[in-house]
C-alpha cells in the first residue's frame, strides 16, 4: 500500500482519477459517496471545467444503494452522484450505473449488478472511503473477505452517521443496502481509498496497521496489490509508520 498525507487529500485524488482517465479515456471507474467524496467531485468538476478532463467514455459503477430508494428519493445515492457530479460533467448517464434500489427483489438486483461488473470486464479504479465502523461501500461488521454484491443490513453506527440526508433522523434511514462485496472491490485492478479529519484517524489506523479482520472490512485493502491510501494530516494521527 503506497500513503499519502496530505490536506488537499480530495484534490489528489481527483488528480489521481483524471490522469487515469487521460491514460484510458474508456475507464471503468468505481465511485462512492459520502462527505469525504464531495469535495472529490467538486474538483473533479474544476477540472472538467478547465477542459483538463473529459469523462464522455468512462464507465462508472457505484459501490452501494440503500434498498428501497429510487433515484427521486433525496437521500438515494442515485441522486446524490447525480447533484454532485454526473449532471456537471460530460458523462453519459447511460453509462453510469448504480443498483437500483427500487429494485422489486434487492437480492436479484444485486447479482445483476455482480454480473454487470464482470460483464463491463471489472473495474479499473475503485474510489473507496472508509465509514466509521470500519466499511468499505456497505460492508458492516462482519462481512466475509469473499463476500459479492448482495444485501445487508445496516449497523446503528453507520445510520447514525448517514442520517443527514434523511433529516438527521437515524430511524428514517433504510435498514438494508445493496453492497458491492468486499472480494468484488478487491478485484478491482486499482484501489484509491480517501480518509479526511480527526473522525476517521482510528478507522483509518485499524483498516492500514491492524489484523485483516471481517470486523473491519476496510482492513482487507492491505492486501491489494495496487492501492494508493490518501489520508490528511487528521486522519494520519494514528498511523504508525507515514509515508509522504
Ligand atoms: C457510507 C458509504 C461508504 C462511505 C462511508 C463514509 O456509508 N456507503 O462508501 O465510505 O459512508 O462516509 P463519509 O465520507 O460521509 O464519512
Amino acid at each position: 500500500m503506497e500513503i499519502v498525507v496530505d490536506d488537499r487529500a480530495p484534490q489528489r485524488a481527483a488528480e489521481v482519477i483524471a490522469l487515469r482517465v487521460l491514460r484510458n479515456p474508456r475507464l471503468i471507474l468505481g465511485l462512492a459517496t459520502g462527505r469525504t467524496m464531495q469535495p472529490v467531485y467538486a474538483e473533479l468538476i474544476t477540472l472538467f471545467i478547465r477542459g483538463e478532463v473529459s469523462f464522455r467514455d468512462v464507465r462508472t459503477v457505484n459501490l452501494d444503494e440503500y434498498v428501497g430508494l429510487g433515484v427521486e428519493h433525496a437521500g438515494s445515492f442515485a441522486r446524490e452522484m447525480s447533484e454532485r457530479f454526473f449532471r456537471h460533467v460530460d458523462i453519459d448517464p447511460a453509462n453510469t450505473h448504480l443498483p437500483n434500489g427500487a429494485a422489486a427483489d434487492a437480492d436479484t438486483e444485486a447479482d445483476r449488478f455482480e454480473h454487470l461488473i464482470s460483464r463491463l470486464g471489472g473495474i479499473d479504479l475503485q474510489l473507496l472511503g472508509i465509514g466509521r465502523s470500519g466499511h468499505i461501500g456497505f460492508n458492516e461488521p462482519p462481512s466475509a473477505l469473499h463476500s459479492r454484491t448482495r444485501v445487508v443490513t445496516l449497523t446503528p453506527t453507520t445510520r447514525r452517521q448517514n442520517a443527514a440526508a434523511f433529516g438527521g433522523d437515524p430511524a428514517r434511514v433504510p435498514e438494508r443496502a445493496i453492497t458491492m462485496g468486499v472480494a468484488t472491490i478487491m478485484d478491482s485492478r486499482e484501489l484509491l481509498v480517501v480518509a479526511t479529519g480527526a473522525a476517521k484517524a482510528d478507522v483509518v489506523a485499524a483498516a492500514v496497521e491492524g489484523p485483516v479482520t471481517t470486523m473491519v472490512s476496510a482492513s482487507a485493502v492491505q492486501g491489494h496489490p495496487r492501492c494508493l491510501l490518501i489520508v490528511d494530516e487528521a486522519a494520519a494521527r494514528g498511523l504508525n509508520r507515514r509515508r509522504s
